[in-house]
């Protein structure tokens, strides 16, 4: 059979889920698909087409013969055997935070910087997600126009932390709406009808971690070590989808109509703004669909050169999955693999 022998590490996982549906619905070429996961999953089945296949514990000795693995077990998880991984001679592909900022780690949005893939040593890693979606829809702006500073609130789906967290969500609304009392687990306080603006541990400056991979992660992947971001990023009841309200500050001016027909042309991005007949982007559309939706986008009125736009997409799929996966597609197409 044709094909190259992928395994997924973190094959139970929200991520890792949507990466075997992904692989299905791309007709990805798979030779083999080996599922890893702790040994908690190990000797449960999942259907891949026709196929029935074990999840396997990981070990060290997982990863001969792979080609190319998809990582999505956390950074711990990823710290351990992603190198073992490479070393074995396979491609990962890395959804954690592990080795984003190395600097000799490529971190790439295919629709921005796909070349930088080209140069890797085993390991590539995929961009946080609130990152991602920003970076699909501001990179052909920034193109035309460089962007010098970008204000962003993002409002993240549940999603984002795992499968727990979208079960806590689940839990909690329904306690509530019984009246009853909602015992945080996941988060430090109930997320259910609830808004969190604290994404992953605090930094000594006040930004959460989350803030600052928006700044880092933008500058590489853009390839634009100047640029500033300030982000307050904040969890929301929902469960897929995240959405962000982008300002930015270009060199010069640039019309609404302009970054309108700029962004209707950039590969990932649909263009969704007619909002006097209520047509703007929201997570509940976005959910399970792969592109980057823009809407809302108008004048920044606090600033001559200024834009605002609003940004809706998958964090499964674009924030995650889809992104490694065309980041594989790239690597067997150009043959950098
Ligand atoms: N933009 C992005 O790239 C993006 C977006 C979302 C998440 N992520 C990253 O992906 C990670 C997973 O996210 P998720 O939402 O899929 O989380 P999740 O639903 O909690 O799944 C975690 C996965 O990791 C596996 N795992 C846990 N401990 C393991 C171990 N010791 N050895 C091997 N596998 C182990 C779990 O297996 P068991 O079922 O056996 O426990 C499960 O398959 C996150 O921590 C985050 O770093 C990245």
């Amino acid at each position: 059979m044709h094909g190259h022998r992928v395994a997924i590490l973190g094959a139970t996982g929200m991520v890792g889920r949507e990466f075997i549906k992904i692989l299905r619905q791309r007709a990805f070429p798979v030779s083999d698909l080996v599922l890893l996961a702790s040994d908690r999953s190990a000797g449960k089945t999942v259907t891949f087409g026709a196929q029935e296949i074990m999840v396997q514990e990981t070990t060290h000795e997982s990863f001969e013969g792979v080609d190319i693995v998809l990582a999505s077990a956390g950074a711990e998880i990823s710290q351990e055997f992603s190198p073992i991984a490479a070393a074995a001679g396979a491609v990962v592909v890395d959804n954690s935070r592990a080795f984003r900022m190395e600097p000799d780690v490529p971190l790439v949005v295919p629709e921005v910087n796909i070349e930088d893939a080209r140069n890797h040593h085993g390991i590539i890693a995929n961009p946080n997600c609130s990152t991602i979606q920003m970076v699909v829809a501001l990179n052909p702006i920034h193109l035309v126009n460089p962007i010098r500073r970008v204000i962003v609130d993002t409002y993240q789906a549940v999603s984002g932390t795992g499968s727990n967290a979208v079960d806590e969500l689940m839990e909690q609304s329904r306690t509530v709406l019984a009246d009853g009392k909602a015992e945080p687990k996941v988060y430090p306080h109930q997320i259910a009808f609830n808004l969190l603006p604290h994404l992953e541990p605090f930094q000594d400056n006040g930004d959460s971690r989350e803030e600052m991979k928006m700044l880092h992660e933008t500058r590489k992947i853009m390839h634009a070590p100047d640029i500033l971001v300030s982000a307050t990023t904040v969890r929301v009841p929902i469960s897929v989808g995240h959405s962000e309200a982008v300002h930015i500050e270009l060199t010069e001016p640039m019309t609404p109509e302009e970054a309108r027909e700029i962004l209707s042309k950039a590969p990932g991005v649909v263009v969704m703004d007619d909002p006097s007949n209520n047509i703007y982007p929201t997570p509940w559309f976005a959910a399970g669909r792969d592109e980057t939706f823009v809407g809302r986008i108008r004048k920044d009125i606090s600033h001559p050169n200024g834009l605002a736009m609003w940004i809706v997409a998958d964090n499964i799929r674009k924030g995650a999955a889809l992104n490694a996966v065309q980041i594989a597609e790239a690597l067997i197409q150009n043959g950098w693999l």
